[in-house]
């Protein structure tokens, strides 16, 4: 099934899309279980989501919040760490708050966490998967190379991916973590449906490859054109190399290749979007 692409004509545009659409899948279903990206890129969607909290009076306290990944040797007082991040940008403005697990980057043995985490997910079950992509093709810390099977475990981060989060560390590279704890690939691909956010150019080659390239673990977000239920929330830049055949008539539209029962820009109904 292809892909729901919604290209927006800004950054902020793509973020409020991104925040509506989260916003009714969970008012739709108030006990969602979550599964939620950091980086640059979502930001915005989560000042909006916090937004829509408060003045619509959207409610957490029934659902579970998932962290995608989170950096080896980091817990959540560390500035860099992922768990701060969303503490900081999500959780500590949701009032009741959501339950909330993820990855501790300073368990003892990071593979029994990570074990521990992946039967958390299991038996939970995934209603909604949020990914960011990198440069490279990454989803989460999968990196290129990673298999399709993958499943959540301690990985090892590529040069680029760390002098792409170095801003995050004062700007060094060296003092980005060399190694992360991810959920894998096949875990991502449970998730009943999955959201995915890019936004400007720097992101334009990866969105291609992902959406209209071969399958290939070279680009682990290729591995989404596998899965039933996928949303692509773009703005212009990053939209740049897709096929136009691929892409929504109208700027900010309702996507193409729509799934059964889903009515484009509809809004108000449960699972609409
Ligand atoms: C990070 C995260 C990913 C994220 C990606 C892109 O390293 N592990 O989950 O999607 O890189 O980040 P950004 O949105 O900052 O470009």
């Amino acid at each position: 099934m292809p892909p729901r692409i919604r290209i927006a004509e800004s950054y902020e545009a793509m973020s409020a899309a991104a925040a509506e659409a989260v916003a009714r899948r969970l008012a739709a279903r108030p006990s969602l279980r979550m599964l939620l990206p950091t980086g640059h890129t979502p930001l915005g969607m989560y000042r909006r989501l916090v937004e829509i909290t408060r003045h619509e009076g959207l409610r957490w306290d029934r659902a579970q919040v998932f962290l995608l990944d989170e950096y080896l040797g980091l817990g959540p007082e560390d500035p860099g760490s992922f768990r701060r991040y969303m503490a900081e940008h999500l959780l500590r403005h949701l009032n009741p708050a959501p339950a909330v697990d993820s990855l501790n980057g300073r368990a003892a043995d990071p593979g029994s966490e990570c074990a521990r985490y992946e039967q958390a997910l299991a038996a939970a079950g995934l209603d909604l998967v949020v990914l960011g992509i990198g440069r490279n093709g990454h989803i989460g810390f999968n990196e290129p190379g990673s298999p399709f099977t993958s499943r959540t475990r301690v990985v090892t981060l590529t040069a680029d991916t760390r002098r792409a989060n170095a801003p995050d560390f004062g700007g060094d590279p060296e003092a980005v973590p060399p190694q992360a704890l991810t959920v894998g690939i096949a875990t991502i691909l449970e998730g009943k449906e999955i959201f995915v956010l890019a936004a400007g150019a720097a992101k334009a080659p990866a969105v291609e490859r992902a959406i209209q390239g071969p399958l290939d673990p070279a680009v682990p977000a290729s591995a989404l054109q596998r899965h039933p239920r996928v949303t692509w929330f773009l703005d212009r830049e990053a939209a740049a190399g897709l096929d136009p055949e691929l892409v929504p008539a109208g700027v900010g539209g309702g996507g193409s290749g729509a799934w059964p029962g889903s009515e484009g820009r509809n809004r108000g109904g449960a699972g609409r979007d």
